[in-house]
């Protein structure tokens, strides 16, 4: 289904030299030549490990899906650069891009659109899921339980087939499920999904209609959803698509792979980012909106403020998908008439931070969650929905991801090392004797 990861031909070692002894590592070479050493032989041959919190300098995987830059700012999936997708695609063309590895025929894409459609709907039984979840409940866990639990629905062992239907079903359901979240926390009755509408339609559709009355999608926002869907489709091997690799690794089955992707993205400092930023916009607009100010905190390494929406492990140059949300949010509040304060304060916040020295040596821009939020809150999704909105455009990528990791011939169980700094070893002490 995925297409399998190309494995470039090693090249020329590397030594390494330790204890007194030398050992030759090959070196790996990527299709945009990025290199690496491969260490596969490291501990057989010298009993060492590598130490690298936070795998800022591993490599997990070969990965044939998205290419990024941070260095320069550019993001592909599948070779084709995020600004172009952006502008020309729609969000079930990529994720059949990232799901297949090429644009599809119009006929695929006609079929993949008709498949999702027809299979939208949630089990009958699942409103009592929903129903059972405290009204306040945030819908990120939300989300990740009922994706779980759409595994106790399809049980069908994993035949080509067979995941081809859980494919289908993931990408159909999850806008199903993040609406009826939404639906439930107001109080609202679910409403079911129509079939004749497109994909962003039919989300903005069952979040937003009641059935007492019409309601009619705004092409301007359904394209909204479509763009802010593209932007978040895939970003290599980030948190959450570790995450999914990793529990794919232990040949969990995909729901509940994507079930813990999802609640990798729900952290603060990864898909929950959207949320902190638009908090963090408010509380500058009720503290007086002194933007100079705020700025100075973050930087203040007393202070735990950190200026949300900036900053990004591999991004060292501005995150190319916040230079198309920052553009796209000035056109849907243009659009809809809207002037907007948070904006303002963003945009003042970006006009500071890219001059501050502090900002600047730390090579730290704007992120694709910067701008994100004003949208979402401008297309009315409540603050605590957007890293679901996330979810709902990362899925196709964790997909692709899982389903490559799968067909991988270096295919194994994840299973890091660690150095031990713990006590050594000690005689038991019965606990009469503990003082
Ligand atoms: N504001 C102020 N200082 C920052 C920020 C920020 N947003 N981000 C990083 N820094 C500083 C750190 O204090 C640190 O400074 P120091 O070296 O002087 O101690 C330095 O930059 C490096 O920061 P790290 O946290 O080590 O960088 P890391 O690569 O581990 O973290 C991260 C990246 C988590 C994205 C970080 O930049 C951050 O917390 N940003 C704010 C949260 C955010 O926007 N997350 C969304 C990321 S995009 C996504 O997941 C979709």
């Amino acid at each position: 289904m995925a297409t399998p990861s190309t494995a470039p031909p090693t090249t020329a070692g590397a030594t390494l030299t330790y204890d007194g002894k030398s050992v030759s590592l090959p070196l790996v070479a990527g299709s945009e030549a990025e290199a690496a050493i491969d260490i596969q032989s490291l501990r057989a041959k010298t009993g060492l490990i590598t130490l690298d919190p936070g795998y800022g300098n591993t490599g997990a995987c070969r990965s044939a899906i998205t290419f990024i830059d941070g260095e320069k700012g550019i993001l592909r999936y599948r070779g084709y650069p995020i600004e172009e997708l952006a502008e020309k695609s729609t969000f079930l063309e990529v994720a059949w891009l990232l799901l297949y590895g090429e644009l599809p025929k119009r006929a695929d894409l006609t079929e993949f659109a008709s498949e999702v459609t027809r299979h939208t709907l949630l089990h009958e039984n699942f409103k009592r899921f929903f129903e059972a979840l405290p009204k306040d409940a945030h819908p990120m866990p939300v989300c990740a339980a009922a994706v779980g639990a759409l595994a106790t629905f399809y049980q069908e062992p994993e035949t080509d087939q067979n995941l081809h239907d859980t494919v289908v079903r993931l990408m159909a359901k999850m806008p199903t499920i993040a609406a009826y979240s939404y639906k439930h926390s107001i109080g609202q009755p679910f409403m079911y999904p129509n079939n004749k509408l497109d994909y962003a339609s039919n989300f903005l559709h069952m979040m937003f209609a009641i059935p007492a009355e019409d309601y009619v999608v705004d092409p301007v926002l359904a394209r909204a959803v479509d763009l802010l869907l593209i932007l978040h489709a895939d970003h290599e091997q980030n948190c959450s698509t570790s995450t999914v690799r990793m529990v794919g690794s232990s040949r969990a089955n995909l729901f509940a792979s994507i079930s813990a992707g999802i609640s990798a993205l729900w952290g603060p400092l990864h898909g929950g980012a959207n949320q902190q930023v638009i908090e963090m916009l408010e509380r500058i607009e009720a503290e007086g909106g002194d933007a100079q100010a705020f700025v100075d905190r973050a930087k203040d390494k007393k202070d735990n403020s950190r200026l949300m929406g900036f900053g990004h492990r591999v991004y060292k140059n501005y995150d190319p998908r916040a230079t198309i949300l920052k553009k796209s949010c000035m056109e849907v509040l243009g659009k809809l008439g809207v002037r907007n304060r948070l904006l303002e304060i963003a945009m003042k916040l970006e006009e500071i931070a890219l001059k501050d020295d502090y900002f600047i040596s730390h090579k730290l821009y704007p992120n694709v969650d910067f701008y994100s939020g004003i949208i979402y809150q401008a297309l009315g999704i409540p603050v605590n929905g957007f890293t679901v909105m996330f979810t709902i455009g990362r899925l196709p990528g964790w997909i692709a991801q899982w389903l490559e990791a799968r067909s991988d011939p270096d295919f194994r169980i994840s299973r890091p090392r660690q150095i031990y700094t713990g006590a050594t070893k000690r005689a038991y002490v019965p606990i009469a004797s503990r003082g």
